[in-house]
């Protein structure tokens, strides 16, 4: 399958032309123009509420974003997808993390794949229980209190963000910590205060040849053979992979290993196995209403129309202002603490998935594709970057996150929360203009020179481009349906500008020029000398090293 990337259509080129349009509108004036705006620009679907009324569009740009799908046979891709072709072209892999939502009785993938799935799902949410209830012990019988998930990228940040997300649905379970980082400070201060009895180690790796994960695995290995002997060690392990071999030489118990397969990319991997920490934190009612939300969004995106698609729309926008309004960045702010590891999260998912320049074809990408993503909780990121946002030279795309009820304190602190939330949204659209400065100054009686000198700093331009994405609550079903949302905005973004978001081989080169660096960085002088500036720097590092 292959049709010319979104860039190459009819409707791209209209879209120049309706930004140089709109360009000199502000986006309040739309608004003005518009009473029933909102309804115009505002979608509900899969349990969530879109609102991008706020965005700096109008219905002719959005008739023509809505072409977008059709000129580049998005749902023929789509199809493709959950047929398990082998969409992603360059590691000749089927994308089939949908498969690993489906329920018992559906043959997403084919029915080997979704007989294996059910069965392995059973088997690592068996296990999960187990571990939650006491029932599954440590070595000296004792119940688990410490679970500590040795993973990186894929393998760490879903289950990361997830288990953080959800702390409300984990009382009653042990503690759950992520160990990731290859310096290996978070590993050194977890052991510190562990106690080894109690403490069970995940080594979550796709591959199990990650460099970061099996240094650490092994720095685990050896603290427990040292406190509780050899013979306790299978028993303080558990692993998630599709390198069976790898887990045999580790010596991980067997029925403590969970399959893996070619056919999860690591950044959609959170609903495998490789989601068994978040498992044990919420439990196999939990796991399984986070599957199901994200099946749910599954269903929307399959079957809305591009209009009413919550994901496909999300995407488009996020083209809009990508390739249009030339807003290369989106930040990402949930009005809700226990998301703060969202952005981080959404940096990987979107990042790696779309930070390429080469088509499908081959051909180099002449227009931007993914955006940079940063971001943070919203009220402190209002005491911290909103200046920016507001004020700053540098303009950035807004997506606000936003649940109707709080999951930890009070509604009546929770209000607060959605008044600053919308506050924002209104003052990031509509700005204060000159105008609005100017009458505030007759108010206060504020005249002179004084006056006119603060008139500019006061002046806040508006027009800054946000979505609301509102729900309910935080609960594992709604966080399925929200990832769920963004991958397929991810993979509707890939198709359009004609790129494979399923693999990532812009991280190869720094891991392997890594791997010829290290005996350097241990003695460089005993080895041949590395590109110039890196001996000098090397040189430098091991003098402090050495020093007294
Ligand atoms: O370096 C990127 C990457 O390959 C990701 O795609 C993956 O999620 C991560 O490394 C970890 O890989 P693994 O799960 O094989 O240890």
């Amino acid at each position: 399958m292959r049709i010319a990337p979104g860039p190459r259509s009819a409707p791209w080129s209209d879209l120049h032309a309706h930004a140089e349009r709109l360009s000199a509108v502000p986006t309040r004036e739309l608004f003005e123009r518009d009473p029933g705006r909102f309804e115009r620009f505002s979608r509900r679907g899969a349990g969530l509420l879109m609102d991008f009324s706020r965005q700096h569009l109008d219905e002719m740009v959005l008739g023509r974003l809505l072409e977008l799908p059709e000129a580049v046979d998005l749902a023929g891709y789509r199809d493709a997808m959950w047929r398990g072709e082998r969409i992603n072209a360059t590691e000749e892999r089927a994308v089939l993390h949908v498969a690993l939502r489906q329920r018992p009785g559906e043959h997403i993938g084919g029915a080997a794949i979704a007989h294996e799935v059910i069965e392995e799902r059973e088997r690592m949410l068996a296990f999960a229980d187990g571990v939650r209830s006491g029932r599954i012990l440590a070595s000296a019988g004792k119940p688990f209190a410490l679970i500590v998930n040795i993973g990186i990228g894929g393998s760490d940040l879903g289950p990361a963000m997830a288990v953080q997300a959800l702390a409300h649905h984990a009382r009653g379970a042990p503690r759950c910590e992520f160990v990731s980082n290859v310096e290996g400070c978070r590993l050194a201060d977890l052991l510190a205060v562990a106690d080894p009895h109690t403490t069970l180690f995940i080594v979550s790796s796709k591959t199990f040849t990650t460099l970061e994960t099996l240094t650490h695995a092994q720095t685990a290995r050896q603290w427990l053979r040292e406190r509780l002997g050899e013979t306790a060690v299978p028993l303080h392990f558990a692993a998630v992979s599709v390198n069976h071999h790898a887990m045999d030489t580790f010596g991980v118990h067997p029925e403590h290993r969970f399959k893996m397969w070619d056919w999860v990319g690591g950044r959609f991997s959170l609903w495998s196995s490789i989601g068994v920490s978040l498992a044990i934190a919420i439990g196999r009612e939990g796991f399984l209403a986070f599957l199901e939300g994200g099946r749910e969004m599954d269903t929307h995106f399959k079957s809305a129309p591009w209009g009413q698609n919550l994901p496909a729309l999300l995407a488009l926008i996020g083209i809009w202002n990508i390739n249009f309004r030339d807003l290369p960045t989106l930040a990402v702010l949930p009005y809700e603490e226990r998301l703060s590891r969202l952005p981080a999260y959404l940096q990987q998912l979107e990042m790696g998935s779309n930070g390429k320049s080469v088509t499908l074809e081959g051909r180099r990408a002449d227009w931007q594709t993914a955006a940079v993503i940063w971001g943070g909780p919203g009220s402190n990121a209002q005491h911290s970057f909103y200046q920016l946002l507001h004020q700053g030279t540098p303009r950035a795309a807004l997506e606000l996150l936003l649940p109707a009820q709080s999951s930890c304190a009070s509604d009546a602190r929770h209000q607060l929360a959605i008044a600053s939330c919308l506050a924002q949204a209104e003052a990031f659209m509509a700005g204060y203009p000159v105008e609005s400065v100017r009458r505030e100054f007759e108010r206060e009686g504020l005249s002179g020179e004084r006056r006119e000198a603060l008139e500019p700093h006061k002046v806040h331009p508006g027009s800054r481009p946000s979505t609301l994405i509102a729900f309910p609550r935080l609960d594992p079903a709604t966080l399925g349906r929200l990832i769920a949302l963004y991958e397929h905005k991810v993979f509707t973004q890939g198709v359009i500008w004609g790129i494979n978001s399923f693999d990532q081989w812009g991280v190869e080169l720094g891991k392997r020029l890594a791997g010829q660096l290290i005996a350097s960085v241990r003695d460089p002088a005993g080895q041949p000398a590395a590109a110039s500036g890196v001996q000098k720097v090397l040189e430098q590092l091991a003098e402090w090293r050495d020093a007294p």
